[in-house]
């Protein structure tokens, strides 16, 4: 078969199909999330499964999933295979805990910041958000997760 396999993607090809930017794509492959080939030019071919990995990804993105954790899941489908309605369903309720307990982190930090909001010393050793109230060591935000 020549260079490029007839059911392959250049990146182009691929941000044109899922809507996502070359240079996200460029980004989920740094972060492991996303695998290509490389052809004699260098240049980044990616296989059939990509498309649904690239929605996968995204979609879970969007619903505030932590890179890290995509990347885990994905490490679970075997090479050149694409998440499937089954994987995204199962992935979908292992996030729903995670989801959960930054809603649950949120909304105690919202509190510690109604009275923050009243108050404005910002003062490491007296605010309440840097301190561990808010169920959070000291120096870590809320949002540490994504
Ligand atoms: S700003 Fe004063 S306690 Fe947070």
């Amino acid at each position: 078969m020549s260079p490029r396999e007839a059911d392959e993607l250049t990146i182009g090809e691929l941000a044109e199909r899922s809507g996502v930017p070359a240079t996200a794509l460029r980004f989920y492959e740094r972060q492991g999330l996303l695998r290509s080939r490389r052809t004699p030019g260098n240049q980044r071919r990616y296989g059939h499964a990509a498309v649904g990995k690239v929605a996968f990804i995204r979609a879970s993105r969007n619903a505030g999933v932590p890179v890290a954790m995509i990347g885990e899941v994905l490490g679970i489908l075997p090479e050149g295979a694409a998440p499937t309605r089954e994987f995204w369903i199962r992935a979908a309720r292992c996030w729903s805990t995670h989801l959960d307990d930054r809603l649950s982190r949120l909304r105690r930090a919202r509190e510690v910041f109604g009275g923050c909001a009243s108050c404005g010393c910002l003062a490491f050793d007296r605010c309440a958000l840097m301190k561990a109230g808010t169920g959070e060591p000291a120096g870590q935000g809320v949002d540490d997760g994504m």
